[in-house]
């Protein structure tokens, strides 16, 4: 059985003891184990039900340490670091070869972040390694933005859960890295590109990728619920599937007609983010046979709401 709680110091034991836990972040929660011990991260692959060739991303607390994990960080990514960390932004770096093969999936760079969270983050400076984790769903389901979320879908397969109540920001990481001196985006995500780019100026984005090799695990069909999501013009979708039992996940108009969850009624995306994926869980209980949605505009962090409500109807 799991233990939901809020005791760093027995998560830390667990961690050290190559065993997984599931942490809060900003983001997402995490399924954590040492990533610089092989068994422990393949216990994560296990748990997940994750294809071994869909690389993990590395955490840790200051950029300081990173230093002992990757080769280098190359300016503009450095740039980005000083700016927004901890924060909702992963890099892909050079690493060292302390990083086993099996966090990357054997390619050469590594996948780091310092997320921003009270509790993790006095967790993490504990350790005297990186926590390697993915978000804490079974492979293809919907991130989970509370404990309750992960203990409903992996509670039984892990010891303990860290208790950081919801996720402020409620969507992934943004990731980020460089080829040649460009700076690219791998997938849209908690920070917006438009921030990104006040730093470091243009960047080119790459997200949609079956045919982008440096992130195998950016699949198309991914943060599935068990219905069918129709993504267009509600009014329209709705008259169109009426024999069906529908849900509707609108921005920020009601639909009182309909079992309806409104992501913000102000139209604030950040609100409507962190929203979004318990959102889905909750109208996925419902057992209804199609969600209707809609796209939300393509700005800030819309283009990562986006991006998500797209892969939940693939
Ligand atoms: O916000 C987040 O990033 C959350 C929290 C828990 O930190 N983590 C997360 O991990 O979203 P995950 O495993 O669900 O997604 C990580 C993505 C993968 O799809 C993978 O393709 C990409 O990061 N990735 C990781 N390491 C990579 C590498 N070395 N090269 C290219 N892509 C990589
Ligand atoms: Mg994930």
């Amino acid at each position: 059985m799991s233990k939901i709680g809020l005791n760093i110091d027995i998560a830390a034991q667990y961690l050290s003891n190559g065993e997984v836990v599931a942490i809060p972040t900003e983001t997402v929660y995490g399924l954590a184990a040492n990533a610089l011990n092989p068994k422990a991260v393949v216990k994560i692959f296990d748990i997940k039900e994750r294809p071994s060739f869909d690389p993990l991303i590395i955490h840790t607390d200051s950029p300081e340490k990173a230093l002992l994990w990757v080769k280098e960080i190359p300016a503009p990514l450095q740039l980005l670091m000083d700016k927004f960390c901890p924060g909702p932004i992963t890099f892909l770096l050079p690493k060292r070869d302390i990083i086993p093969d099996i966090v990357t999936s054997g390619l050469k760079r590594v996948a780091i972040r310092f997320p921003s969270h009270t509790m993790t983050n006095a967790l993490l400076e504990k350790l005297d390694y990186p926590l390697a984790a993915p978000s804490a769903n079974p492979f293809g389901y919907i991130s989970p933005t509370t404990a309750a979320h992960v203990d409903q879908q992996l509670g039984a397969k892990i010891p303990y859960i860290l208790d950081g109540g919801s996720c402020s920001v409620g969507i992934e990481s943004t990731i980020v890295g460089m080829e040649g001196d460009k700076v690219i985006i791998y997938r849209k995500g908690g920070m917006s590109i438009e921030k990104i780019e006040e730093v470091v100026g243009e960047v080119e984005v790459r997200s949609h990728s079956s045919s982008n090799p440096a992130s195998p695990g950016m699949l198309k069909s991914h943060y599935a619920p068990k219905a069918k999501v129709l993504i267009g013009e509600i009014d329209a979708l709705t008259e169109e599937h009426k024999s069906k039992k529908i849900a509707v996940l609108s921005f920020k108009k009601k639909y009182s007609n309909f079992s309806n969850i409104v992501l913000s009624a102000g139209g604030d995306l950040a609100e409507a983010a962190s929203r979004l994926f318990g959102a889905l869980r909750e109208l996925d209980a419902l057992n209804v046979e199609i969600i209707v949605t809609e796209k939300l505009p393509e700005e800030g962090l819309g283009r990562a709401i986006n991006d998500r409500l797209a892969r939940a109807s693939a």
